[in-house]
């Protein structure tokens, strides 16, 4: 199979499973589920996540068994020379959910050979499917987007993110008052996945956070840079595929955002 059609197929199953997930989520939200505490009080993980992950990792193994797979809840199985690897977030914002507050997430970014290659980001209760493919552009649903064009922070509308233990909270609060005095306006809405896809369509100019995991991620930095955005770690090197430390932007206000993040 030639690559286009190899991706394209991908893409194909990463919409299809995005949207049972985000359906099952949409199913729960605002009834009574089980919640649960991981590593502090603040990091919760519910019986839809592990539902949701768990349709999403057997219909993997399914369908397509010869892939590496790293799912947030534990149950995928990363494969050491797999062509095709898949980094699932099955719910993106869980704190958001468990709270009834509309803004949480399916995120599954694929990677070919090491490469970003196909990405998904599925917002059930807006219905919103932010999707791309290496070299092929973003879409929001069918259209193609954009990334903003500003330029000034002062006119700039960005986000971030806190992680759930005290050091890298407290780490993160320098420059979230650097960012709140000087840009027009900030937000922490609590998916970084979606953060990232607004990033990518110009409701947001900018995002960081100092401490993501892989799953975070691994869809919505493929969507930046098809955009026209630019991602980088918080010195302007590249955005690890790991996670941690994380900058994207419309690529015009990178420089600005670097320097306020070095000095703050
Ligand atoms: C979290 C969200 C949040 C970000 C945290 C993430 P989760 O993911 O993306 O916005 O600030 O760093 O861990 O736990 O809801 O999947
Ligand atoms: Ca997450
Ligand atoms: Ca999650």
């Amino acid at each position: 199979m030639s690559a286009p059609d190899a991706a394209a197929e991908v893409l194909e199953l990463a919409v299809r499973l995005a949207r049972r997930a985000g359906s099952l989520q949409r199913e729960h939200y605002e009834r009574r589920f089980e919640i649960g505490t991981k590593s502090t009080p603040s990091d919760l993980v519910t019986a839809v996540d592990h539902a949701c992950e768990a349709l999403i990792v057997e219909a993997l193994a399914a369908e397509r068994p010869g892939d590496a797979v790293v799912a947030e809840e534990g149950r995928g199985r990363d494969r050491d020379g797999a062509e095709w690897r898949w980094v699932i977030d099955p719910l993106d914002g869980t704190v958001n959910f468990a709270h009834g507050y509309p803004r949480f997430c399916v995120s599954i970014g694929v990677e070919r050979r090491g490469e970003r290659e196909v990405a998904v980001v599925y917002d059930p209760l807006l219905d919103e499917l932010f999707t791309a493919t290496r070299g092929a552009g973003a879409r929001l649903g069918g259209r193609p987007i954009r990334v903003s064009g500003e330029a000034e922070l002062g006119r700039a509308l960005v986000a971030t993110g806190f992680a759930y233990d005290d050091d890298r909270r407290a780490a993160n609060l320098g420059p979230f008052c650097a960012f709140a005095r000087a840009a027009r306006g900030i937000r922490r809405d609590g998916s970084a996945a979606l953060d990232l896809c607004y990033v990518a369509c110009g409701r947001l100019d900018g995002f960081w956070e100092i401490a993501l995991h892989p799953w975070d991620v691994a869809a919505g930095l493929l969507i930046v840079t098809e955009a026209g955005g630019r991602v980088s770690d918080l010195r302007g090197g590249p955005a690890p595929r790991s996670g941690g430390q994380i900058v994207a932007s419309n690529g015009r206000l990178h420089a600005a955002m670097l320097e306020l993040l070095r000095v703050a």
